[in-house]
């Protein structure tokens, strides 16, 4: 098998294609042969060293394939089953979805409908089951809610934009460019704001007419932080859910109070699929929308496998919309 190995952290170059022997699936685990890999920026603060991983270590937590063998004890799937996942908690080898081969326990995985080729499960499952929780759990979403999400023509913001209108909110998205901005309202977003030209905090009180929003979904960071807060209703809720511009600076708790109340979290996905139910409604409830045609998948670049490095300069570099995706 090949995968990409990473011996110390770095540019996208540390990344290195390499031969490895296959490894065997232990107790409760399945080897996948991966079709697709989905590409996130937790592998970029994980290459760079943002956040720690075992070296040396393969990237990726994301995927779909098919089953090629099973460990011991292993009875939820056979050979041959389509398979996906969004992380391998648990798994006893190393290595993640950026190889032709990797290790998976078995109640990680969830069954892909015949509806779904591989390609969209593996660019679906992180994003859209964060989706999912972001709108349905952590700030659940509902009529007459006005939703405010940042980088809206990005991987989770075009799904974001669909799920949002999908639970009759209004959506207003932020985007960088005019481009990104056609691609939010093709997903739903009822207003889009440039945040690279306008205040986005004075456009969304504008656009709500000095109310704010009830909640924001903010994938960016540290350079919408604070205007994120200033652009909430009282008693809204800031959901900071990533720092795709850098991480947030320390907050005084009183700032929530003088903004009106404020509740700010910071959630994750692996908190929210942590048990094998919770993570079989909320994978069920996203694969069986795509199969009906009611969430669109949209992945803005396929790479070889093997060009993982580029797809994570295009990432970093901002040129990305939808979804980006590695294929084998
Ligand atoms: N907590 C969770 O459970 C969870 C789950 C999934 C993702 N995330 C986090 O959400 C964030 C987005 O991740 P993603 O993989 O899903 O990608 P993504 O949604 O495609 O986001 C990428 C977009 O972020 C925007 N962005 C704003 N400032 C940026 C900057 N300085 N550098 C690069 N991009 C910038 C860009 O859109 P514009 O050009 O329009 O600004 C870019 O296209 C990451 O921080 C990720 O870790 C968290």
């Amino acid at each position: 098998m090949h995968a990409f190995q990473i011996k110390h952290p770095g540019d996208p170059d540390v990344m290195q294609w390499t031969e490895l022997p296959t490894p065997s699936p232990g107790r409760g685990e399945v080897l996948v042969r991966i079709e697709a890999a989905g590409v996130n920026f937790i592998d970029v603060y994980l290459r760079k060293g943002a956040y720690s991983m075992p070296l040396p270590g393969t990237p990726g937590g994301e995927g779909a394939g098919v089953v090629e063998a099973l460990g011991p004890e292993v009875t939820s799937v056979r050979q041959g089953d389509r398979v996906a996942f969004a992380d391998r908690a648990g798994a006893t080898t190393p290595g993640g979805s950026y190889a032709t081969h990797t290790v998976v326990p078995a109640d990680r995985l969830v069954a892909i409908p015949k509806e779904v080729d591989a390609h969209t499960a593996a660019a679906v499952m992180l994003q859209g089951m964060t989706a999912h929780y972001l709108m349905l759990s952590t700030f659940p979403l509902r009529s007459g809610h006005v939703c405010l999400v940042h980088a809206a023509a990005g991987g989770m913001g075009l799904l974001l934009c669909q799920l949002g209108k999908k639970r009759g909110a209004r959506v207003i998205g932020t985007v960088s460019t005019a481009e990104k901005a056609e691609k939010a309202k093709q997903a739903g977003a009822d207003d889009v704001i440039l945040y690279t030209e306008q205040d986005f905090e004075a456009e969304t009180r504008r656009l709500t007419a000095g109310r704010g929003v009830d909640v924001v979904y903010d994938s960016v960071g540290k350079t919408t932080f604070d205007k994120s807060l200033g652009s909430l209703a009282r008693r809204g809720m800031l959901v900071l859910y990533g720092q795709s511009s850098g991480p947030v600076a320390p907050l005084d708790p009183q700032v929530l109070n003088a903004k009106g109340s404020l509740f700010l979290t910071r959630p994750t996905l692996v908190h929210h699929v942590a048990s094998r139910a919770e993570l079989l409604e909320r994978a069920g409830d996203v694969l069986s929308w795509v199969a009906k045609g009611e969430l669109k998948v949209h992945v803005g670049a396929t790479f070889p496998l093997a060009r993982a490095a580029d797809a994570h300069r295009a990432l970093e570099g901002r040129l990305t919309t939808g979804k980006v995706l590695l294929v084998a």
